[in-house]
């Protein structure tokens, strides 16, 4: 098949369909329409699939009529709470819910994919598996899709997945060798007191003042335990406590977010987090509860034999001055990495963007926007980076 051709015929239906869900984006969790839409194209195009893993998603099977490894692609589905701000004829219409991230296009890009491969079925050598995955943004449906079992039968023996970037202008894109992405952990501190009027602080036990001793010293965290040469970030993102401007109140609660590049780091700043909430509320008089979401996301470490294969392909496709590498990793998470956990793959960024029009606004912004010439570049790219993993074996 010459796909650059069959890219460009289906590439008006691919538009159609991004901008449908880009109409009516769901926040995590809450797929239904978009996973039911999904559904819809791929029996339309008579492929198997079974919907609801992982509650909201679907994963998409197909087998090759020649015998072969099975290869696996993932896109996300997911909306964010954010209220659209662009002037665009196919403008959110679920207000107060935007496809901000570009999983629309995520969405679309590998529906292009399955229904492409599909009409490739009796000349191809394996199976492919495409995963549209709910809650990326949240509570992380990658690990469900994997507890439920679907890397297995047949087992996927590598994956790819492809993330926007309003940066990079469409028709490029950036890999990165190794670790790509940060291990991401929420966690939250209950501080307790004791109440009193403010007049007579000598009667409470002022959990205010010490949330302000545990913020600073949570700091330290990065500055004094962790080496210059490693990356952590402590970010407290809220502190919630107190009703009224002359009461002290009884409770104090902090929550934030910890993000590490390799696992050791990662454990170790729990146990920091920990140490220094309960023993600066201690010193205090206060408690301290500290406790952190069980479902975090671990460190992106991309394989670097995929990347290659990436590589290759794009620079073929695009051009050797449109694939570009990226030195470091980025603080940023992506529940890949659960995938990437259990198979070798590789997760890269496809330019989104277009300076001459200024669309370049960040990803979770009101403003982002996206240039859909990027939806045949992810079609021909995860295409071809299929049919070439496939042959790895
Ligand atoms: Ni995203």
């Amino acid at each position: 098949m010459d796909l650059e051709k069959r890219v460009n015929e289906i590439f008006h239906e691919l538009v159609e369909i991004r901008r449908d869900f880009h109409m009516y984006p769901e926040l995590s969790e809450k797929e239904y329409r978009t996973s039911s839409k999904i559904c819809d194209y791929l029996s339309e195009w008579g492929i198997e699939h079974i919907k609801g893993v992982a509650k909201t998603g679907v994963v998409a099977i197909i087998r090759g009529k020649k015998e072969g490894i099975t290869v696996g692609a993932r896109a996300d589905i997911d909306a964010l709470p954010i209220m659209e701000a662009n002037v665009l004829p196919y403008k959110s219409l679920n207000e107060g819910v935007m496809h901000a991230c570009g999983h629309d296009v995520h969405t679309a890009i590998h529906l292009g994919v399955a229904k492409i491969l599909k009409e490739m079925e009796d000349e191809l050598e394996g199976n492919v598996k495409i995963f549209f995955q709910p809650a990326e943004e949240t509570v992380g449906g990658a690990k469900s899709m994997i507890d439920e079992g679907h890397l297995k039968n047949p087992n996927v023996e590598y994956i790819l997945s492809l993330h926007v970037m309003p940066q990079l202008d469409a028709g490029y894109i950036e890999l990165k060798y190794g670790k790509l992405n940060a291990s991401a952990n929420e966690f939250f501190i209950k501080l307790t007191g004791k109440s009193s009027h403010a007049a007579y602080p000598e009667e409470s036990i002022d959990p205010v003042v010490v949330s302000a001793h545990v913020v600073l010293g949570l700091q330290s965290i990065v500055s004094r335990n962790i080496s210059p040469l490693n990356s952590v970030v402590v970010t407290i993102g809220q502190i919630h406590g107190g009703v009224k401007n002359n009461i002290i109140p009884g409770e104090v609660t902090i929550s934030g977010t910890l993000r590490t590049l390799d696992e050791e780091s990662r454990t170790y700043a729990m146990k920091r987090i920990r140490e220094i909430a309960e023993s600066t509320a201690r010193a205090y008089g206060a408690k301290a509860l500290v406790e952190f979401d069980e479902d975090g996301y671990p460190v992106l470490i991309n394989d670097d034999e995929v990347v290659d294969v990436i590589k290759d392909i794009g620079e073929e496709t695009l051009g050797k001055d449109k694939v570009s590498f990226k030195e470091l990793p980025s603080l940023g998470a992506d529940d890949f990495s659960f995938f990437l956990e259990k198979v070798r793959g590789a997760y890269y960024f496809l330019g989104c963007g277009n300076k001459s029009k200024n669309w370049t606004a960040p990803i979770h912004s009101e403003n982002f926007k996206v240039d859909e010439e990027c939806l045949k570049v992810g079609v021909l790219l995860q295409t071809k980076g299929i049919l070439r993993l496939l042959k790895m074996r």
